[in-house]
């Protein structure tokens, strides 16, 4: 047996094969986020699959392809074009920031939605954009050839990086576009991505947080599932149809290519297709790799994120004010939360770490004695195992650093007053170093908006003995003897902390004196554990990661050439990609009572006017009572959203979910959390992906916005019985 196997992995490989064998072989049919050009390779899977149309419609590179109508919406999410005049739909919490730029006390857009009645009323976002990606082509050969496995990684970096940088100028002038080149599968591909993007974006539709974000972070991550999370933009062209700045004059971009809406519904079992841009996934680490996401990062994470959660939501409700200052943080907070203890039960559920080992098994066999496996493959394992295992502690302590230390919103704060520390002791002009102090004070405007220092006292006292406790030998000696002048009372420590640094209060910040700084607690906190981290914490982990990034980049090879090359795509890393799969309910069969779809009935009773997140407009309610669905009424209700067991990750928010003949159906919003872990471990009996059924989008735009003009800009697919 091979030194990577510890005594922990054999007696679970012994326990998994004298159990099931089935789980032994995952079944790779519904994995996978495909690079769309190389979707025509494996096509004959996505036609047996259910789709009915031409691959090359799906991505193609004279302009005619679907490809054309799927963007990136702002900083990390998908949007679908769907009419010829730049109409674009995405998601309610991708519209979300930008919306909140817009709203103000007099047009509160939260609570009362927004509808532009005509192009004119179609408001303007500042620093919104759009990118259309128009081809992809693959340039690994020419980035990799001539490189070595064998060569330093410093020189074979440098090589890379200089390719790069020239292969991106020509494609720049060969296209007169955007042209970037990113790696794919841990550095073995390479792909050029053509794009455009367009910088004036206008909002045009935004339904009140009733129905865009209904069930709020109760709800999230959940099924069966009742948001209805959409909102609509419009792209803004130059008068030659090209990327602008904001302009009054720019017209509606003239888009040759977008999704035709299809309204006829679909059942279970049907085809579908989500088309967009998921984040991070890594269904190829080692094994190690993955158990310290089950037993270290996501623990931490999930432990120091309760004891946070559990004293915002205390505060949040003895006081409205805390309430509006805390809910879009909590939001952010309680949504990786959530995702994460979902990703632990699923991988522990799905025995994903033995299964690794398993194939790991399989993986050094082949590489001792295939002809095919290069001489690196031997100990590269044990190579990967030996510079985990090192790196346990340091993985954790960052971890409390980042979740517990960091979780406490004054010690961030005194990453200010250290900038405002190195501006008096750079010998400046002083005026010079007096509008510099200036700018520092004024950019923590916004942290000062959003802070409770009562709350956050709170935080301190319960988030500080995590990380004393659980740190331990890398626990500044600052922090140790802090903790002994309280006699070991986190409460006593917190109160003195709370009630003398200078840090708690804005107006404290404008005219400070160094002093004044290096004697102040919170600084004094600060200033230990950025010590800790710049000394200790970040060289660890960066060599830990600059040798796993080689080892893993070789493992990658490995497998692929192990595979040859079959059912093998490479992990999500933000660009365009497509996945397939069926409308399928969780169980269906079972006890669970869960169903492919949801509808409004199931909404409105859910609707609690006591419960801010669970509260539906009176406007809804009403066309409910009165079922004044008009063309959106299904069996007398209206039709919510639905799940199917696409491969989806973060990112894919917004995205189209198209049908068998590449037609729009829903849009894309969010997983069930049961089967989080698909970005470790895509599992068909548990994932899946939520979407929005594109009849309940148009039934609020029309019935409850009156928005029926955009209708008008919108092809359907012909009427066919309702399913
Ligand atoms: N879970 C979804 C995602 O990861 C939706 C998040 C927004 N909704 C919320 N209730 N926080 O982005
Ligand atoms: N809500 C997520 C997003 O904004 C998509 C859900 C997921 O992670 O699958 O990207």
């Amino acid at each position: 047996m091979n030194s990577i196997f510890n005594k922990k992995s054999l007696r679970l490989f012994g326990g998994l094969l004298s159990g099931s064998l089935a789980c032994v072989n995952p079944s790779f049919a519904k994995e996978g986020m495909k690079v769309p050009p190389t979707v025509v390779q494996s096509q004959r899977d996505i036609i047996a699959a259910g789709l009915e149309i031409p691959v090359e419609t799906l991505y193609n590179t004279d302009g005619s392809g679907i490809n054309n109508a799927v963007v990136i919406f702002g900083r990390g999410c998908t949007g679908e074009i769907i009419s010829g005049q730049g109409l674009l739909l995405t998601n309610h919490h991708c519209g979300y920031g930008t919306v909140q730029g817009l709203a103000t006390t007099q047009n509160d857009y939260f609570a009362n939605g927004f509808w532009a009645m005509n192009n004119v009323q179609e408001l303007p976002c500042p620093g919104l954009t759009v990118t259309f990606i128009r081809v992809m082509e693959d340039v690994t050969k020419r980035i990799l050839t001539g490189l070595t496995d064998e060569m330093r990684d410093g020189e074979r970096d440098s090589i890379i990086s200089v390719r790069i940088k020239n292969l991106e100028k020509g494609f720049r002038f060969l296209y007169k576009k955007d042209a970037a080149i990113k790696s794919f599968a841990n550095g073995n591909q390479y792909w050029a991505i053509i794009s455009d993007t367009y910088k004036d974006i206008r909002l045009v539709g935004f339904p009140p947080n009733g129905i865009g974000a209904f069930g709020g972070d109760t709800d999230n991550w959940s099924w069966p599932r009742h948001t209805g999370d959409f909102s609509m933009f419009r792209v803004y062209a130059d008068a030659k149809n090209n990327p602008a700045e904001y302009n009054p004059n720019n017209k509606p971009y003239q888009s040759k290519e977008f999704l035709t809406i299809n309204t006829n519904g679909y059942k279970e079992g049907d085809f579908t297709l989500v088309y967009g841009f998921p984040g991070v996934t890594q269904e190829y680490v080692s094994s190690m790799q993955l158990e310290q996401v089950v037993n270290i990062i996501d623990p931490i994470r999930i432990e120091a994120r309760t004891k946070r959660l559990n004293v915002w939501t205390d505060y949040m409700h003895q006081d409205r004010n805390v309430f509006l200052k805390y809910t879009s943080k909590r939001a952010g907070v309680a949504n990786g939360w959530k995702k994460w203890q979902g990703e632990v039960m699923g991988l522990k559920r799905n025995n994903a770490v033995e299964k690794k080992i398993i194939a790991e098994h399989q993986f050094q066999d082949w590489a001792n004695s295939s002809p095919d496996a290069p001489l690196y493959a031997k100990d590269l394992l044990a190579k990967i195992q030996v510079k985990s295992a090192s790196r346990d502690a340091i993985i954790a302590t960052n971890e409390y650093i980042r979740e517990a230390v960091l979780g406490i919103e004054i010690i961030g704060l005194g990453a200010e007053l250290d900038k405002i520390l190195d501006v008096m002791d750079a010998n400046l002009n002083p005026q010079i170093s007096k509008d510099s102090i200036a700018k520092i004070v004024k950019n923590t405007a916004s942290f000062y908006k959003n802070y409770d220092a009562k709350t956050d006292q709170s935080i301190f006292s319960a988030l500080m003995p995590l990380f004393i406790e659980k740190a331990k030998n890398f626990v500044p000696a600052y922090y140790r003897s802090e903790l002994a002048r309280f006699g070991g009372s986190y409460q006593d420590w917190a109160d003195y902390v709370y009630s003398n640094s200078i840090a708690t209060k804005a107006d404290n910040l404008t005219s400070l004196t160094r002093s004044q700084i290096i004697n102040d607690p919170v600084w004094k906190l600060y200033d230990a554990i950025s010590t800790l981290r710049n000394e200790k914490i970040i060289p660890a982990l960066s060599s830990f990661n600059d040798s796993l990034a080689r080892f893993n980049r070789l493992y990658m090879k490995s497998q692929m050439l192990k595979s040859k090359y079959q059912d093998l795509y490479p992990d999500a890393n933000s660009t365009l990609r497509i996945a397939y799969g069926k409308v399928k309910g969780i169980d269906p069969e079972g006890s669970s009572g869960y169903a492919f779809q949801t509808n409004l009935d199931e909404a409105v009773t859910k609707h609690n006017p006591d419960v801010a997140e669970f509260t539906l407009p009176a406007k809804l309610l009403n066309l409910h009572k009165e079922k004044d669905y008009g063309r959106w009424a299904v069996n007398g209700t209206v039709p919510i959203a639905f799940i199917a067991d696409n491969h989806t990750s973060g990112g894919n928010s917004g995205s189209p979910v198209l049908n068998a003949k590449g037609e729009l159906i829903g849009t894309n919003f969010d997983r069930v959390w049961e089967g989080t872990m698909s970005d470790y471990n895509f599992d068909d009996r548990w994932c899946r992906n939520i979407s929005l059924d594109v009849r309940y989008t148009l039934f609020i735009i029309d019935k409850l916005g009156g928005a029926g003009w955009l209708l008008k800009e919108m092809r359907f697919a012909p009427a066919a019985s309702k399913k």
